[in-house]
């Protein structure tokens, strides 16, 4: 990563210093429809604003007299080292914001040392997101297509083309309710290049082929886990419940999301779903988060709650929009800067790889030496939703399960205990 002070002189670069500087530009500067495809979440976007509302409520705890003079802030993910837990989540169709879309993602994450999970909906093909970065870390994230053998097809292509993990999105049974691309049309103009009909062999209209399979189960997964060496990875888990079913049917990681808020509303900001999630997969595998992430103390506190890395969704496309390849390097650069900055203030010492030590709401058990920070929660005030992945396969599950509050005891928000957490980065 640059140096902090080394663009200092390049103009008019420089005014955008943040990731909400990205945002306000791309805001200036998109069409309409782009910027509300990109913008939008479900219904009432009560998700998507609570990602980021959130992270503000948690307050840190600094510590100082740690010798901070050298900070690193490496680490792994599936074995993999990155230069920074700050990866770039799946999104769709960067062709709408930049001429070369994906190619130019590909290039910045892998200038950056970091992870680029390449979406379904990409709209350049993998052939030429490969061509574009061949050295990149790319874990490629799928939509699970109604037809079986596509999804064979793709998977082998993705592994053929040196994708280091299968990311499945479990969130999207069905497109959320996204108000302002149904009033702009947006989707009618979608094509998907990498779910081409083996026959016909042009791309598909996105909305004419529904190609997310409504039915898909727990016990689908042995079926890929039949068919690719690839670690797989469940992108969209919210609750302990499913988070201990994955760790059941042995997958190697969870992202901790909620697709950006825009699949069903109302549900947990991610940051408030990563504790319980982490508590249930007992370290047997890696957790990560995406979901509201714009500042360094916020990479901090997610790493500090238990994610292993987090993943940026819209902040990426914001850097795409301003300046393709450069600006997605700008805003990772600037993310990593600002993390940088947040762990030397709060007194982490240079060690790799990062590793989290948690202290649970109950006090825990674990009696590391802490050479970091804590963050102490705030209050969660309201009800949300609690999506159960495995409702299909269990439609048993009563509806009041789905819903989470602070006023009873037995949930297990961890907002409302007195709790402090600390993590610890160790050799
Ligand atoms: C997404 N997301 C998403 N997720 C996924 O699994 N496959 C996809 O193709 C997409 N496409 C997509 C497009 C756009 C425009 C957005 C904003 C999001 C969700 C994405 O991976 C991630 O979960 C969120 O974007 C994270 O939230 P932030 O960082 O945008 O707040």
């Amino acid at each position: 990563m640059e140096d902090k002070m080394g663009s200092e002189c390049e103009g008019p670069e420089m005014s955008l210093v943040c990731l909400t500087d990205f945002q306000e530009h791309a805001r200036e500067h998109l069409s309409k429809s782009t910027r509300d495809f990109i913008e939008g979440g479900a219904d009432d976007s009560v998700t998507r604003d609570e990602n980021i509302a959130a992270f503000k409520r948690i307050r840190l705890r600094p510590r100082y007299l740690r010798d901070v003079s050298e900070v690193d802030t490496r680490t792994t993910i599936q074995g993999e080292e990155i230069s920074a837990p700050i990866c770039i989540a799946p999104t769709g169709f960067h062709c709408l914001v930049w001429p070369d879309g994906e190619m130019s993602t590909a290039r910045a994450a892998q200038a950056a040392g970091i992870c680029y999970i390449t979406s379904t909906f990409a709209s350049c093909s993998l052939e030429d997101i490969v061509i574009a970065a061949p050295e990149g870390l790319r874990w490629f994230q799928l939509y699970v297509h109604p037809d079986l053998q596509l999804n064979k097809q793709l998977i082998q292509r993705v592994e053929s083309l040196g994708f280091k993990a299968l990311v499945i999105t479990l969130d999207a049974p069905v497109c959320g309710n996204r108000r302002h691309d149904i009033r702009n049309q947006l989707r009618k103009n979608l094509t998907l290049t990498d779910l081409q009909s083996p026959k016909k062999g042009n791309s598909i209209p996105y909305f004419q082929m529904t190609p997310i399979s409504t039915s898909l189960c727990w016990n689908d997964l042995s079926w890929f886990q039949s068919i690719t060496r690839l670690p797989i990875i469940l992108k969209g888990i919210l609750t302990k419940e499913d988070a201990e079913l994955a760790v059941k049917h042995k997958v190697q990681g969870i992202i901790v999301s909620n697709h950006g808020g825009r699949q069903l509303d109302e549900v947990l900001a991610s940051i408030d779903a990563l504790t319980e999630v982490v508590a249930a997969v007992k370290g047997k595998i890696e957790v990560y988060l995406d979901g509201g992430v714009r500042t360094g103390n916020d990479v901090l506190k997610a790493l500090a709650l238990g994610a292993r890395c987090i993943f940026l969704g819209r902040p990426i496309l914001w850097g795409l929009a301003y300046k393709g390849e450069h600006g997605v390097k700008e805003v990772l650069n600037i993310l990593t800067n600002e993390f940088h900055t947040s762990m030397a203030l709060t007194g982490c010492k240079k060690k790799r790889p990062i590793t989290r030590l948690l202290r649970l709401p109950t006090g825990g058990s674990q009696t590391h030496s802490t050479v970091c920070d804590a963050v102490l929660p705030g209050p969660h005030p309201v009800w949300r939703l609690m999506p159960h992945i495995s409702h299909i396969s269990n439609p048993s599950t009563p509806v009041l399960q789905a819903l989470q509050s602070p006023v009873f005891p037995k949930c297990s928000i961890p907002f409302f205990v007195s709790l402090t957490i600390i993590f610890c980065f160790l050799a």
